[in-house]
């Protein structure tokens, strides 16, 4: 596995690999590499010739008071972790190579972003968006895999993808969790271990919703309260969304049915954890 920091030595092996018609599989990452992040980067080394991570913590998704300058960062254990699946190039820009100047064109995602995270965190899918525009102008994959752990970035890239003509194939992956059902996140190592007892309740509570749901309640307000009313009982941090939506166009139901996502939010001490589960009717 090679490393590669620059902007240009990786345009150059792009050139190189589109000469050779490679298939590209490339993986996006912030890093602090997981069992999750993993599975995507199996599933490119399945379907490609070549696969390409990178790993950039990326200032502009982040808001003045998230958790930039904390995010959990390890790039030796990275590169140790992205060769045991067989990764060809990991791709480790520094942020001011990835931004040197202001930009000049600013993005703004319109639709699938006025509910749960995008709500919740203004302009948060306006910097995952540029990054994604610049990595894939870069990379120039053939695919691409993106978690379902994060449901609202795969609707918002598969947008992006699509409004821009990226001759480029989403590849969506199914959450990978902990034995008792925590979703793997690089931000779990910053529960308490209080905490990280009462995590798995996020999970349990999207299980019983979905149980009660495919049992034949159909109101989604009355399944979102139940649910809040679980993780109130079971566990110490404060709720920050429970809601319930169409997948992937992200629209309010007054009946439950179709394609839905039931997504979650939860604020610990120090970490805020999303979960979701997709399922359709
Ligand atoms: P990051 O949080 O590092 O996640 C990288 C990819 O791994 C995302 O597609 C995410 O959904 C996926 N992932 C994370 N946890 C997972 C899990 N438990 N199971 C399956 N997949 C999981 O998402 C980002 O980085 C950034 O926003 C990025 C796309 C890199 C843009 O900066």
């Amino acid at each position: 596995m090679k490393i590669i920091r620059s902007i240009d030595e990786m345009t150059r092996l792009t050139a190189d690999l589109k000469r050779n018609n490679e298939t590209i599989g490339y993986v996006p990452t912030m890093g602090y590499l997981h069992e999750g992040h993993l599975s995507l980067m199996k599933k490119a080394r399945e379907e490609n010739s070549v696969v390409v991570i990178s790993v950039f913590v990326n200032p502009l998704q982040f808001g003045p008071n998230e958790d930039y300058d904390s995010y959990p960062r390890d790039i030796e254990r990275d590169e140790l972790l992205a060769k045991t699946v067989g990764v060809d190039y990991l791709f480790y820009p520094s942020a001011l190579d990835m931004y040197p100047d202001e930009m000049t064109v600013e993005i703004k995602v319109k639709k699938r972003v006025n509910v749960l995270c995008g709500r919740k965190r203004p302009g948060h899918f306006d910097g995952v968006a540029t990054v994604l525009i610049k990595l894939f102008s870069i990379i120039q994959p053939t695919n691409v895999y993106f978690g379902l752990k994060d449901a609202q970035q795969v609707a918002v890239v598969s947008g992006l993808i699509k409004d821009f003509n990226f001759p480029i194939c989403l590849c969506a992956i199914e959450t990978v969790r902990e034995e008792d059902g925590l979703a793997k996140s690089s931000r779990n190592v910053y529960l308490t271990e209080e905490e990280r007892k009462e995590a798995p309740y996020l999970y349990q509570s999207l299980l019983k919703a979905k149980n009660e749901i495919v049992a034949g309640e159909r109101n989604p307000e009355i399944i979102t309260t139940k649910m809040k009313e679980l993780l109130q009982e079971f566990i110490s941090g404060s709720i920050d969304y429970v809601e319930i939506y169409s997948y992937p166009e992200l629209e309010e139901l007054q009946v439950i049915e179709g394609k839905v996502i039931i997504a979650l939010a939860v604020r610990f001490s120090k970490v805020r954890l999303i979960d979701n589960i997709i399922f359709e009717l």
